[in-house]
């Protein structure tokens, strides 16, 4: 799947998602399952962070598989993920997901399209060497920052 089309991808799922259309479905398990794919990216994210600050042995291989999966996870299909009634007032302690992801909609679509277009910069740079992993880090990171800023509450 080319990059255009990678995005095309996200742009529709996120506005089916978040749109929120009423569905039968167990709303924990859309929790759960949307808190995992963010444990995902954390995980990969976590080891392309592990080399770029050279905690870790730069491995241009490894790196290129750890950032392709992330763009992979951050392009996943989401559209069941969030339904409507899924936010921290509806259920308290088992999300982060604030209302705002629903009364400000699109607003979070924007968010995640900035976010796979970092991670997709970032596959384009990873396996390159070390210097362009770098270079490539900080957009990811604050594109996670900016969508968690506005939109997941603070524990
Ligand atoms: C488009 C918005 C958005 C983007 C982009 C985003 N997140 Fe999140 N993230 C959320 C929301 C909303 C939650 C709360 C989900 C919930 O609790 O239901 C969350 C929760 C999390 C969690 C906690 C999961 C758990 O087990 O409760 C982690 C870890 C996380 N995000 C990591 C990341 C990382 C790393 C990135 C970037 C690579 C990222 N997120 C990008 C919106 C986003």
């Amino acid at each position: 799947m080319t990059f255009r089309t990678k995005l095309g991808a996200v742009a529709v799922i996120l506005s089916t998602g978040f749109a929120g259309a009423a569905m039968a479905q167990d709303v924990g398990k859309a929790v759960e399952a949307r808190q995992s794919l963010m444990q995902l990216y954390a995980h990969y994210l976590g080891t392309l962070g592990g080399m770029a600050k050279g905690d870790m042995d730069y491995d241009a291989a490894k790196a290129q598989a750890a950032a392709d999966s992330l763009l992979a996870m951050m392009t996943a299909d989401q559209s069941n993920m969030w339904p409507q009634g899924s936010d921290t007032e509806a259920l308290g302690d088992k999300t982060a997901a604030l209302p705002a992801i629903w009364t400000t909609y699109p607003a979070i679509a924007d968010k995640g399209k900035a976010a796979a277009e970092a991670a997709a910069a970032l596959a384009s740079a990873a396996g390159t060497d070390l210097a362009s992993l770098q270079a490539a880090m900080g957009g990811v990171g604050a594109s996670c920052g900016a969508c968690h800023k506005d939109f997941r509450q603070k524990r």
